[in-house]
C-alpha cells in the first residue's frame, strides 16, 4: 500500500486493467532491467529493449529513446488524464510528470492556470518532447527538464505530482526513495496522482 510509506500526501490510485508494457518492467540506478512477470519474456518489444540495456548498460534509458525501443508509449495522452482533465477534476497550479517520456501527459495537462514540468533523464526524450511540442498553443504552460528525479531539486513545489509508469519503472528497492522525493516535491496539501500497472 501506497499508503503504508512514510508520509501520506493526498493519493489518487487509478487501476487499469491492461498496459502497452504489459507486467512490470523495472530498471535500477545502473540502467539494469528487470522483470517481475515471467510473460514479459515472450513478449518481442521488451526483450528487445532488454538486448539494449544488457548491451549498454550504463545508459540503457537513453539508449532506448534512442533506438525508439519505447514498448510503454501510448503515442498519445493517458485517456484517464484526459477524462480528469476535462472533468475539471485535477488541480491547478504546478504539475509534475516525472520520467515523462515524450511528454503527451504534459501538454495535454498544461492551461492558463495549470503550468506543467516534465521531467525526464533521457536526453533523446526530452529533445522529442521538446520537438513534438515546441509550436503547440500551449508551449508557454509547460516546459521539459533533463534531470534525474531522485536528485533533482525544484525550485517551487508542485500542487500534483501525475506518475505515469515510472514508479514501475524502478526497482522495488528503488520505492523509499521515489516516497521521500515525492514528499519533497509535493506541497503539503499537493496530491499525487499514480496510474500504474498491477504490481
Ligand atoms: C516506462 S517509461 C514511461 C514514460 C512515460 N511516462 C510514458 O508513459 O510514455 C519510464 C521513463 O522514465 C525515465 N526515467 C527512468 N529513470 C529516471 C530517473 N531516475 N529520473 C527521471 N526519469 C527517469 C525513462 O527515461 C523513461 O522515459
Amino acid at each position: 500500500m501506497l499508503r503504508s510509506l512514510f508520509f501520506s500526501p493526498r493519493i489518487r490510485r487509478v487501476a487499469v486493467p491492461s498496459s502497452p508494457l504489459g507486467p512490470t518492467l523495472a530498471m535500477d540506478n545502473n540502467n539494469r532491467s528487470r522483470t517481475t512477470d515471467s510473460s514479459v519474456q515472450t513478449n518481442p518489444r521488451i526483450q528487445k529493449l532488454q538486448q539494449i540495456v544488457k548491451t549498454d548498460a550504463s545508459a540503457g534509458w537513453e539508449e532506448s529513446w534512442k533506438q525508439g525501443v519505447t514498448p510503454w508509449d501510448l503515442g498519445c495522452p493517458t485517456p484517464v488524464i484526459l477524462h480528469l482533465h476535462h472533468s475539471g477534476s485535477l488541480p491547478m497550479g504546478r504539475v509534475l510528470v516525472p520520467g515523462c517520456g515524450t511528454g503527451y501527459d504534459v501538454v495535454a495537462m498544461a492551461c492558463p492556470g495549470r503550468y506543467v514540468v516534465g521531467l525526464d533523464i533521457s536526453e533523446e526524450a526530452i529533445k522529442k518532447a521538446k520537438q513534438m511540442s515546441s509550436s503547440l498553443p500551449n508551449a508557454d504552460d509547460f516546459t521539459f527538464i533533463k534531470a534525474d528525479f531522485f536528485s533533482w531539486r525544484p525550485t517551487d513545489l508542485f500542487d500534483l505530482i501525475f506518475d505515469y509508469t515510472f514508479f514501475c519503472a524502478i526497482l522495488p528497492e528503488m520505492r523509499s526513495a521515489w516516497a521521500q522525493q515525492i514528499q519533497n516535491f509535493l506541497k503539503p496539501d499537493g496530491e499525487l496522482v499514480t496510474l500504474m500497472f498491477p504490481l
